[in-house]
This record gives structure tokens, C-alpha cells and sequence, in this order.
């Protein structure tokens, strides 16, 4: 981490939870995190949204979803819009995340309207960028995360990164248990800082760049203890109170 930019750990949960599931979890969370000088949010399922940001009114922790709509308003049947998400309290929302890109196949164009859709309600997109296995075993790495960076660029402009947060996560590392050595990290991080000075150097050294692929209570503070490593996007451990509590403790002495 560098001291330019504030470490930032976010918690995706995923498809997990239950309101009571969620209140034990933000209990221990909140009694327990204190006074750090880091960001911390959560991203719980669409539907306990409003109800967590009246549990964390209050508390330093900030609210974001897993995904959004491209479409401001109308009929989309089952979708959920960026001014709605603004509207229950969310600041953040991640876009591209390697499960919307394989699962429910978001290409690049879609998670750059996403990307956009969010900002034109005043979210802060994490945009989600990442190699598959065979993607790195070919070599593929950097010329994949371009084309997902690029995409991006092409249609907000390198202007909307200043107010944007990347996450880069491999998919091979993504709750598998095979965590990105801090050295691999490092190197993709780099590279995607370094893609994107080429535009505008200062959005780019300002930029905060998470690492996400099961990170740990245990890994954490090596990966962030790289320069361009600028908190966690975490999975699994942000569903445990204390792996979660000890990944934030990591960020905020790195
Ligand atoms: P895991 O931490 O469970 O590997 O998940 C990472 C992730 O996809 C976070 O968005």
C-alpha cells in the first residue's frame, strides 16, 4: 500500500445471509472493528439492502450491492436500478464481477454501461477485472484486463476513474483457496495502474486497486503490504466476523 491512498476492505457476500445471519454478523463487525483509518464496506443481496444501511446509520461502515442495472427506469422485469440503490443508502456497487461476467454472461460493453449507470446516479463502481486459469496459462493476463479496462474507457473516459475503485481478481483464485502470490498481485496491479497513466497519470497514481481471490485473515496483510495493493474485494472470510475483523486490522496497519 502506498500512504497516497486509503486502504478500502469490501465484503461481497455473495448469494449468503439471512436477516438474522446478517444481524449477528453486523453486530460482531460493528462492536468489534473500532477506530481504523481505512474504508469498510459491505455488499449484501439486493433485498436486505435497506434494512442493513438502518443497522449501519451511524457506524463508519458504507454500503454497496453486487450489481445494477444498465437502464435507469422501466420495464425490466426483476432488475434493480442505480437511483434505487442510491436511494436505500448505498454508496458503492460492484460492476463486472467475474460471476455476472461468466454466469450471466456481462461482456465488456454491458459492464461498461453498468459502470456508468452507477456514476450518473453518484455510486462509486468497483469495477471487476480478471483472468481465467487458462487466460494466464496462455499468457493472456494483461491483454485481457486491457480489453476489460479499455472497454470502460472507451465509454466514460478516463476522467470517471477518479471517482472509481478496480478490484482485480483472478478467477482461478476466487473462492478456491488459491490465493495470487502478493508477487502476482503485484505485477497485475502495476500493470493496471500503469494502462491507465498512460491516459492520466495523476487519476491513475490516485486510484485505489483491491485485490480479491480468497483472501484471509491469514494472507492479507502480505498482499497488502504490496505498493499497489489498496485493500481487499473478499468473499467467504467477509462472512465470518473475525476473519473479516482481522483482514480490516490488515489493511489499516499496511
Ligand atoms: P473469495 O474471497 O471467496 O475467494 O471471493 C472473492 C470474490 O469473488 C469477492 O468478490
Amino acid at each position: 500500500m502506498s500512504n497516497e491512498r486509503r486502504p478500502l476492505v469490501a465484503g461481497n457476500w455473495k448469494m449468503h445471509g439471512s436477516r438474522a445471519a446478517n444481524t449477528a454478523l453486523l453486530d460482531a463487525v460493528v462492536a468489534r472493528l473500532g477506530k481504523l483509518d481505512i474504508d469498510v464496506l459491505v455488499c449484501p443481496p439486493f433485498v436486505y439492502l435497506a434494512e442493513i444501511a438502518q443497522r449501519l446509520a451511524g457506524t463508519t461502515i458504507a454500503l454497496g450491492a453486487q450489481s445494477l442495472c444498465v437502464e435507469p427506469v422501466g420495464a425490466f422485469t426483476g432488475e434493480v436500478s442505480a437511483s434505487m440503490l442510491k436511494d436505500v443508502g448505498c454508496g458503492y456497487v460492484l460492476v463486472g464481477h467475474s460471476e455476472r461476467r461468466s454466469l450471466f454472461h456481462e461482456d465488456n460493453g454491458v459492464v461498461a454501461r453498468k459502470f456508468a449507470a452507477a456514476q450518473a446516479e453518484g455510486l462509486v463502481p468497483i469495477l471487476c477485472v480478471g483472468e481465467s486459469l487458462v487466460e494466464r496459462q496462455g499468457e493472456h493476463t494483461f491483454a485481457i484486463i486491457r480489453e476489460q479496462l479499455d472497454a470502460v474507457i472507451q465509454l466514460a473516459g478516463i476522467s470517471a476513474f477518479a471517482n472509481a475503485v478496480v478490484a482485480y481478481e483472478p478467477v482461478w483464485a476466487i473462492g478456491t483457496g488459491l490465493t495470487a502470490t502478493p508477487e502476482q498481485a503485484q505485477a497485475v496491479h502495476a500493470f493496471i495502474r500503469g494502462h491507465l497513466s498512460h491516459q492520466d497519470a495523476n487519476v491513475a497514481s490516485a486510484l485505489r486497486i483491491l485485490y480479491g481471490g480468497s483472501v484471509k485473515g491469514n494472507n492479507a496483510a502480505e498482499l497488502f503490504a504490496m505498493p499497489d495493493v489498496d485493500g481487499g474485494l473478499v468473499g467467504g472470510a467477509a462472512l465470518k466476523a473475525d476473519e473479516f475483523l482481522q483482514i480490516c486490522a490488515a489493511a489499516n496497519r499496511s
